[in-house]
């Protein structure tokens, strides 16, 4: 892929950041509700946008042969890392335009990348065309009633929420992004409910189950399984 990707050049530092919400540590929400949606399972599991290969650790504990792909060789640099453990393989590519066959995996994981990867409905349109009839489909991402261009966190933890909310071009300076974190840097995309919801339908899948986070007051996360039809 041609081009600098927008984690390149930060994929150490993501890498420390993102440490306390959790996914390495195995024990947080985010990993919880992937396993809780995602399950046990064999065969090929792909992560669409798999960064530093946060989840791999969990992905094969669960009995998955993971395949991660990313857009970016520096986040591609720190999965491998945790490739060999997990038994990892590892593709640089788009996850919106994958270089796989039609009913090559058994499962796709979307893991945070709502914010990242643009348009959010060729990426679910790609997962659903390369899952076997079946398999299942896991989206995790923050809640985009809660984050998005229309929320201004509060310093007592309170939302106030503003217009916005429909806006879908990618914001590279809101009063919501903190300027030590990563959208400061790499910007974010925002994918109203019904959009997202709208897009597994559209692709043919058949949504099963959804969680809300409920660690977080509001929640902070949504997930999503949804599984092609047999
Ligand atoms: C917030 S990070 C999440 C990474 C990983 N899933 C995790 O939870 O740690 C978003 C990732 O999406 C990747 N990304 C963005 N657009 C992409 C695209 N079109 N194709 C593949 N990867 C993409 C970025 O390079 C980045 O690694």
């Amino acid at each position: 892929m041609p081009g600098k990707a927008a984690y390149d050049g930060l994929a150490d530092w993501y890498d420390e950041w993102a440490k306390p919400q959790g996914a390495v540590r195995n024990d947080d929400e985010a990993s919880r509700l992937v396993r809780e949606l995602l399950g046990r399972g064999r065969g090929r599991l792909l992560d669409q946008g798999c960064g530093g290969g946060r989840f791999f650790e969990l992905f094969h504990e669960l009995g998955w042969s993971v395949v991660g792909i990313d857009e970016s060789e520096d986040q591609l640099r720190v999965a491998r890392r945790r490739a060999s453990e997990a038994r990892a393989e590892l593709v640089h590519g788009d996850a919106t335009a994958l270089p796989f066959d039609g009913e090559s995996f058994d499962a796709v994981a979307a893991v945070l990348v709502s914010t990242d990867v643009e348009p959010f409905e060729a990426l679910v349109g790609e997962a659903a065309r390369v899952l076997k009839r079946g398999g299942p489909f896991v989206h995790l991402g923050v809640h985009p009633c809660f984050h998005g261009p229309h929320s201004l966190f509060q310093e007592d933890g309170r939302r106030l929420v503003g217009p916005g909310y429909r806006e879908r071009s990618r914001q590279v300076d809101l009063p919501a992004f903190r300027p030590e974190g990563i959208r400061a840097r790499v910007g974010a995309v925002h994918v109203p409910l019904d959009d997202l919801l709208n897009a597994l339908l559209e692709a043919g899948l058949r949504i099963v189950r959804v969680e809300e986070g409920r660690e977080a007051e509001p929640p902070w996360l949504l997930a999503v399984r949804a599984e092609k039809p047999d």
